[in-house]
């Protein structure tokens, strides 16, 4: 029988490791402890692996707050959670999801470590947002199950997961990985390898079109904001969706896909540069498109 009819895709549990306890990552480890898994989470040293664990309690103490969850289910979840700042703990792992910065050799560095520690059945995932799964995984993509799993911010709360199908997957990975995906109680699309994937192929160069159309003098901000939400329905518009994502994170998402595919419409806005240069990067440092009164502390 071929290696891959062995495989049981209707699996009810999985050991799940989480490497990068950031603000992806954590939450990442959170969803799939709340669903019932044990995981395991790795970090660059134990005060930040500690840190990750600290983080993951914060979140679920502040969704206590405004009435998510028990006392019981938060003490369930961060029990399901151990941290450490050893890959070779993640040897037993059934998938492994990466989550570390955002830096191409970083990543494929960690892929070939990752490599020599995990079962060789393990999936192995990649969240990143701007780069690709192949190049990320390059000649391991030949030997080992690998996929993205494209999480969103914050995973606790956003339903949607993009599975990134790398050319040549076997159907039967990228089947378990959108199985993986229900059994966190997520929405899984399957997408095509291609910078941005889906998602940001579509919201990016929207984005960047409304900071233009801003600079531009096309209307005020407000009106901008107004137009979109009233005119298209969109419930936010997308001057003050940038203030929440960060002008500075949008910039660099669209910076490595312009730097990806030369794409026009990935190219940045003047006005995104002037404000980031300005240190103006949105909400959290307490004026973007906007002003906001003070910088409301820890919110991105
Ligand atoms: N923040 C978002 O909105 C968002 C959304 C979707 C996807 N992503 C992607 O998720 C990934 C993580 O982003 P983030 O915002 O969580 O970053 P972050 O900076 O909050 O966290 C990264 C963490 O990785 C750790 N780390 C770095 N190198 C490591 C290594 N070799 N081993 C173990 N840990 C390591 C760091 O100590 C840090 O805690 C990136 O690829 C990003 O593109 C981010």
């Amino acid at each position: 029988m071929p290696e891959s009819e062995t495989r049981n895709t209707s699996r009810t549990t999985w050991l799940v490791g989480v490497v990068g306890l950031g603000t992806m990552g954590s939450g990442i480890a959170q969803v799939a402890a709340a669903a019932g898994f044990p995981v395991v989470g790795v970090e660059t040293s134990r005060e930040r692996a500690e840190a990750g664990h600290r983080r993951i309690a914060a979140f679920l103490e502040r969704g206590m707050a405004r009435g998510r969850g028990t006392p019981e289910e938060r003490d369930r979840i961060l029990s399901a959670i151990t941290t450490t700042d050893r890959l070779t703990d993640l040897r037993r792992a059934d998938i492994v999801i990466e989550a570390i910065y955002e830096d191409l050799a970083a990543k494929q560095a960690l892929f070939r470590e990752l490599d020599a520690v995990l079962p060789r059945e393990a999936l192995l995932a990649t969240n990143t947002s701007g780069l690709t799964v192949h190049a990320i995984a390059g000649p391991l993509l030949r030997v080992r199950r690998i996929v993205g799993l494209h999480f969103f911010n914050p995973a606790p709360l956003m339903p949607l997961v993009e599975v990134v199908r790398p050319a040549g997957a076997d159907p039967e990975t990228v089947a378990e990985a959108v199985a993986f995906c229900r059994a966190l109680g997520k929405e899984p699309v399957v997408v095509k390898d291609r910078p941005g994937f889906l998602v940001n192929r579509l919201l990016i160069p929207y984005l960047n079109q409304a900071a233009d159309a801003y600079d531009h003098g096309l209307a005020s901000r407000e009106d901008l904001d107004t137009a979109v939400e009233l005119g298209l329905g969109y419930p936010m518009g997308p001057l003050k969706l940038l203030d929440r994502i960060g002008l500075d994170v949008h910039l660099a998402a669209t910076e490595a896909i312009y730097a990806q595919t030369y794409r026009p419409e990935f190219r940045p806005p003047a006005i995104l540069r002037e404000l980031v240069a300005r240190g103006s990067t949105g909400k959290k440092s307490g004026s973007g498109f906007y002003a906001y009164d003070g910088p409301p502390a820890g919110e991105a």
